[in-house]
């Protein structure tokens, strides 16, 4: 393996650099320890998202996802070690002018996300920042740290919420946008309308919970 100690992002949790194993251009994550935390409670923490990560994307790539192969780990290193995607993050396309282009990234971003869902796999931190688009115009999901199996129409549900409440929060197309990927959802996942349903109940219960905090 050739670690090229080249760093190419660092996100909230963890440093990425890139390197080479055999013939496949790679990355490692180092998950950081949080100083904040206490060390023992930390470690098991990273511990967990590590283990989390390897197995849920693993399991992705086995139902057939676009996520990245992984090839290993080092859990006393806490490193994990995956295909690199080339591409760029779907937040990216935000600024693109092609609206039939971005459109068709969002609808294809859903689909992965609806075949996610069908075989029970909730992201946990769904955003456009966790999308790699490839030259060849495919999205691949990353960033599995804190995902779950379940089968749970609410967890499926509140996937969607943070996948859409963020493009709202950074774009003003985010109807149309959300819409697609609403779309691509569906035609993989046709149960998937249960999860679509399920979020104006968790926005109304917001709704009342807010209300209920104002009079009190
Ligand atoms: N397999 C990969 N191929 C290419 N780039 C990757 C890959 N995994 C991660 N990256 C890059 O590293 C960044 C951070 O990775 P990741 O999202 O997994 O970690 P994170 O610490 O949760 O970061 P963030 O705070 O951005 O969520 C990504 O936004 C992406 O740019
Ligand atoms: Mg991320």
């Amino acid at each position: 393996m050739i670690f090229n100690n080249n760093k190419i992002a660092k996100g909230a949790e963890a440093i990425i650099f890139s390197g080479k194993y055999l013939d496949y251009s790679i990355i490692i994550k180092h998950r950081l320890p949080k100083k904040y935390r206490i060390p023992e409670i930390d470690n098991i923490i990273r511990m967990q998202r590590l283990r989390a990560e390897a197995r849920i994307t693993a399991f992705a790539w086995k139902i057939g996802g676009q996520v990245p192969t992984i090839f290993a780990l080092d859990p006393f290193k806490n490193l994990l070690i995956m295909e690199k995607i080339d591409g760029k993050l779907l937040f990216k396309s935000l600024s693109f002018e092609d609206q039939t282009l971005k459109q068709n990234l969002f609808y294809k971003t859903g689909n992965q996300i609806g075949l996610l869902h069908q075989n029970e796999i909730i992201h946990g931190d769904l955003t456009v920042f966790n999308v790699i688009i490839t030259p060849s115009e495919k999205t691949f999901i990353i960033d599995f740290g804190l995902a779950q199996i379940s089968n749970e129409v609410e967890k499926k549900a509140e996937d969607l919420l943070t996948f859409r409440n963020t493009l709202k929060a950074i774009s003003k197309d985010y109807k149309k946008l959300f819409q697609s990927f609403r779309k691509g959802y569906l035609d993989i996942y046709r149960e998937g309308k249960n999860a679509l349903e399920h979020m104006k109940k968790i926005e109304s219960r917001a709704r009342y919970i807010a209300r209920e905090e104002r009079y009190e």
